[in-house]
């Protein structure tokens, strides 16, 4: 009998949150994982190095390259030489905020940066190849209606960044049609972990209500506390990216959890877990909560982190995924607060 051979992954994106879960993820499944980094003048290798216990050199199971999707030439070159069973594009400006701040640089990274990819794959004529391109319910923007949204619902976009992603879908959607490519979207909802990038809102809760509880910072500055969103927790999400890509046929997915809550709520959740009680007071930019056991303001808003247009509402409808993928969500927002706070917990 021969050697089963092992499937081989390309990860764009390796360093962030979601390339660090599918990293985990696939070195389970005996992969051989191929991840390409940014050459940066500090580390940001920090949620990747806790594998270098499981990776096997001898067995050559891992390795990086340094590239970056704004360079057509070393991307192409990067996907020749590795020659993937699978690509997963998670490389992107991911932030939406700084996406009003830099939208030139947030279109040629999270738009074109997809182009070059699958013109890659095109050029180089790899017909077996399966890509799975990092789509965002951020894509949906102005929603009508507040009811859970599914692949059905048209996009709305409203950031650059949302702008970007649309751009990207449909390019993926094309170079399936045009050239037969499995190229697949996985619409994913915001999701969390205790790897989230300090600016986005959860993790900025959390960080912020643990170290004023730690007596290291007095207070957590906001934006808009009435935003929805429907937070999982990113491993299941790397989950969701891997069976897409398993799937008989290449298609377009909603990922979520079919639950929402305010920004609001969610400092409620954390506050609450923490055994802080909070009083709010005031309205609008005025709104503040005061720890009622000090009496101190612990969370005051500023205009700073308002976006010119907001995404009030997210809440999706993964009931496809469920059918065909056999995908759910399994650990609850709960859950997640939890995993987070335990986390920082343990910095010093
Ligand atoms: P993240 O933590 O910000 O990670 C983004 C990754 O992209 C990092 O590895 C980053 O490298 C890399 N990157 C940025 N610019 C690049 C470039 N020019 N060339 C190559 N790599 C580049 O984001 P995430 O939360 O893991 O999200 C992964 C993907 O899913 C992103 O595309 C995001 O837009 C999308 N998404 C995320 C969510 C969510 O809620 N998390 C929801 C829907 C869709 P550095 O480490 O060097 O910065
Ligand atoms: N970041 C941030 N900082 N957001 C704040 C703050 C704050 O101080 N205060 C309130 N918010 C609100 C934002 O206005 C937004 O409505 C909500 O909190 C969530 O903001 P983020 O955590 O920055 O996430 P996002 O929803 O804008 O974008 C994330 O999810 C998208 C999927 O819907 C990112 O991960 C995107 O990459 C992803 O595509």
């Amino acid at each position: 009998m021969g050697k089963i051979k092992k499937k081989v992954a390309l990860i764009f994106g390796i360093t962030g949150q979601d390339g660090s879960y599918l990293a985990d993820l696939l070195l389970k499944k005996n992969y051989i994982i191929h991840g390409v980094r940014r050459r940066s003048s500090s580390a940001n290798t920090q949620r990747i190095d806790h594998l270098f216990d499981y990776i096997n050199f001898s067995k050559k199971n891992f390795f990086l390259y340094y590239g970056d999707i704004s360079d057509g030439t070393s991307t192409l070159n990067i996907i020749n030489k590795v020659k993937p069973d699978e690509i997963y594009n998670l490389a992107a400006q991911s932030h939406v905020r700084v996406s009003f701040d830099i939208p030139e640089y947030t279109a040629d990274i999270t738009a074109l940066g997809t182009l070059r990819i699958l013109e890659a794959i095109r050029i180089l004529n790899l017909k077996k190849v399966k890509f799975y391109q990092a789509s965002s319910s951020e894509m949906f923007g102005l929603v009508k209606n507040k009811k859970s949204l599914n692949e059905k619902i048209p996009f709305h976009p409203r950031s650059i960044y949302g702008i970007s992603k649309v751009f990207a879908y449909h390019t993926a959607v094309h170079y399936r049609e045009a050239y037969g490519i499995f190229a697949c979207n996985g619409i994913l909802f915001n999701h969390e972990s205790p790897r989230r990038g300090p600016t986005f809102v959860t993790k900025k809760i959390v960080q912020g209500l643990v170290r004023i509880k730690k007596g290291l910072q007095k207070k957590i500055t906001l934006g808009n506390l009435y935003a929805v969103r429907d937070w999982g927790h990113a491993k299941d999400y790397a989950n969701s990216m891997w069976k897409i890509l398993q799937y008989k046929k290449a298609d377009d997915w909603v990922i979520a959890t079919n639950k929402e809550q305010t920004v609001k709520q969610f400092v409620e959740m954390v506050s609450k877990k923490l055994n802080m009680k909070l009083k709010w007071k005031g309205k609008g930019l005025n709104e503040k909560a005061i720890d009622i056991n000090t009496g101190k303001v612990v969370v005051d808003l500023d205009e700073e982190y308002l976006r010119p247009s907001e995404v009030e509402f997210l809440r999706g409808d993964f009931s496809k995924a469920k059918k065909k993928l056999k995908w759910i969500p399994n650990i609850s927002t709960q859950e997640l607060i939890d995993e987070m706070i335990k986390f920082e917990m343990k910095k010093k």
